[in-house]
């Protein structure tokens, strides 16, 4: 199952340390307007440790994971999901394609 892992940790979605809440409702309701809620496990943890770039979410695609900060708003998280929903139905879906959210991607190795 691909995952999407939602930071809700020390730093992201802390708003005493300039970071925006969380906004769980709108990726609950988007996973499901965009079709993906059989495909798309979402889940929220505590730190993935990597707080600078708060708000961070990690996609996990098989054994692929890709790593994204400033998750931030309404529009980052419809980009992130239309990027997930053509990375399901193809594989080799470009992020070029998606260049708002292709300059959030965060190089983890
Ligand atoms: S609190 Fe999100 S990466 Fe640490």
């Amino acid at each position: 199952m691909n995952q999407l892992t939602v930071c809700e940790g020390c730093c992201c979605g802390k708003e005493f340390k300039g970071n925006p809440k969380i906004l769980h409702d709108y990726y609950r309701k988007q996973i499901k307007e965009k079709g993906l809620q059989e495909d798309l496990q979402l889940n929220v943890v505590y730190c993935l440790g990597i707080c600078d770039p708060a708000n961070v979410i990690k996609f996990t695609f098989g054994k692929e994971a890709l790593y994204f900060g400033w998750i931030n708003e309404e529009k980052d998280i419809d980009n992130a999901l239309d990027f997930a929903k053509e990375k399901i139905m193809n594989n080799n879906v470009d992020l070029e394609n998606f260049s708002e959210l292709g300059k959030k991607k965060l190089n983890i190795y």
